[in-house]
């Protein structure tokens, strides 16, 4: 029996078929243009067809009675479906050409394994904060012998993680990372080491890591070692899985996405300020994915009065977000669904009292000792205002009580502002690890949010309705005089969602 090795695969237009002949010239059989969706199949049936009418033709010429071939045949555009090699043979008798045909195994491409890459970097979704999202694939002679993916902040990173299921020695591999393997002790050792110690070959990354830390430095260190190493491939698919990594590693804020459910004429309530429901299930399942994902949860005390929300995570397995509730003079109710759940869900009740100490209001702080003094030539008002005092105090006091911690940030720099500095408060929050808020406010958070330029992304979900008057929109306040003064955004996706639309749009600064 002769050997030969043909190949057919589809280009994206459609079926792409060929094979080598025996002396080594490719000789491209057929190409079957047409559209990808859904005929797939059809397409590398025909192309299959030409290719085999091809051999036969060939093995004619050939005074061939049968031919050995190994065929791979991508399914879907290269790079983007599954490839499969199968073993045939044909056989000639007479005029008749018989062809047995059986699937020998799964072969993959390069992007194929950085899509898998991604996927397994999203199973850490909601979980690795304040770290990012990053899976690994080590691969050896067209093989998958190791996966993994960073599961929770403190433990292995991915590249560790798929060191660790490896089923056979890693030595000459490629290794496949989301992001530039770290070089630097952090919580876990660098991921560089392990790469050099199990003599992978080759290391081909996705993102580079703008940690100070390390950029470049992961991708330097292992070229000294004799690494090969190939940056940038698919970085846009890998840089979006860590937008709120970036901007937090090199902020220490974390990163704000504004979202809101309006009808379509863009309303967040009705005239009497009913929000429930506006989208339908499937958005507002979404919605929920998006409180696990982040790590926090933010909205202002209008809100809180107005709904009564939990402002929790409802998906089974999920994860709540810390909740921050920006609330001036502390009017949030005891038995409102917050403050009854405070010591289950962490809570953040954010004030503005310029009389307090900044920052966050000790559980067992004195407050005689810690509130201001009044003015002295102010008996009567002094008097007053320690009275003041005390009052907050017993109200911070019955919140602490509930498991809230209180955080006192009155805008210094502008004191006609009665209300929480927003753009402090996300540098506390920043130092608390929190990486990522969720800030559904109503229409005056968010408008300040705007305003004080914390927020990086708007997600918007429309509902197919129209409820007109005087009610609510997502974003209150003056407003602009011209166009020109609008926020910029810059258009990222819409996706449909049941009913609904969700549109993505990154905040221009
Ligand atoms: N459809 C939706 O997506 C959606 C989402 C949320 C809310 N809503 C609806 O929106 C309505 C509530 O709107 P809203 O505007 O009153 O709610 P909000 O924006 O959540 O709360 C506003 C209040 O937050 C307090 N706040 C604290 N710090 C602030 C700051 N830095 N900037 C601005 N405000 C600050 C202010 O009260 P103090 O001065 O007392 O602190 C302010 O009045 C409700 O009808 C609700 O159902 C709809």
């Amino acid at each position: 029996m002769r050997m030969n090795r043909c190949n057919s695969g589809t280009d994206s237009k459609g079926g792409l078929a060929g094979f080598s002949s025996l002396d080594g010239r490719r000789t491209v059989i057929a190409v079957c243009a047409g559209s990808l969706c859904g005929r797939t199949v059809r397409y590398v049936m025909k192309a299959l067809q030409i290719v085999f009418a091809g051999l036969d033709l060939w093995m004619e010429a050939h005074l061939a009675r049968a031919v050995y071939c190994v065929m791979d045949v991508h399914y879907g555009a290269p790079g983007t479906g599954s490839v499969l090699r199968h073993e045939c043979v044909l056989r000639r008798t007479g005029c008749r050409l018989r062809i047995r045909w059986r699937e020998r195994e799964k072969i993959m491409d390069e992007h194929i394994y950085m899509r898998r890459v991604i996927e397994l970097a999203h199973k850490g979704e909601g979980w690795c904060h304040p770290n990012p999202m990053v899976g690994a694939v080590i691969v050896k002679d067209g093989r998958i012998i190791g996966e993994g993916y960073h599961a929770r902040c403190g433990e292995l990173h991915a590249e560790r993680n798929a060191i660790a299921s490896l089923r056979e020695s890693a030595k000459g591999a490629t290794i496949y990372v989301t992001l530039e393997p770290c070089c630097h002790y952090g919580r876990t050792p660098p991921c560089t080491e392990a790469i050099i110690e199990q003599k992978i070959a080759r290391v081909v990354i996705g993102s580079r890591d703008p940690n100070p830390k390390v950029s470049g430095g992961g991708a330097k260190v292992l070229r000294e070692a004799g690494i090969e190493v190939v940056e940038d491939f698919l970085r846009d698919e890998c840089d979006a899985l860590n937008p709120v990594f970036f901007h937090y590693i090199t902020t220490k804020t974390p990163y704000v996405i504004m979202k809101y459910a309006m009808t379509a004429d863009g309303k967040i309530a009705t005239k009497t300020g009913a929000s429930k429901w506006i989208t339908g299930g499937e958005a507002r399942g979404r919605v929920q994915q998006m409180r696990h994902a982040c790590m926090g949860i933010m909205a202002g005390i209008g809100t809180v009065l107005a709904d009564d929300p939990m402002l929790n995570c409802r998906i089974e397995g999920g994860r709540d977000p810390v909740r921050i509730i920006c609330d001036s003079t502390l009017r949030i109710p005891a038995e409102s669904a917050i403050c009854r759940t405070a010591q289950e869900i962490p809570t953040i009740v954010v004030s503005a009292f310029p009389e307090l100490p900044d920052g966050e209001i000790a559980a067992a702080e004195n407050p005689a000792k810690s509130a201001v003094s009044p003015a002295p030539e102010a008996a009567d008002a002094a008097s007053e205002s320690k009275t003041g005092a005390e009052s907050i105090y017993s109200k911070i006091r019955s919140l602490q009580q509930c498991g809230i911690r209180v955080f006192n940030i009155p805008d210094r720099k502008d004191p006609e502002n009665s209300r929480p500095d927003l753009a402090e408060l996300m540098k506390q929050l920043g130092k608390l690890e929190i990486d990522s808020i969720l800030l559904e406010g109503g229409g005056t958070l968010n408008e300040s949010a705007l305003r004080a330029g914390i927020v990086q992304e708007v997600r918007a979900f429309i509902a197919p309705k129209l409820f007109g008057g005087q009610a609510k929109t997502p974003v209150e306040g003056g407003g602009v005089s011209v166009p020109d003064e609008a926020v910029q955004l810059e258009y990222k996706s819409a996706e449909r969602i049941g009913e609904d639309l969700m549109v993505t749009y990154r905040v221009k600064k």
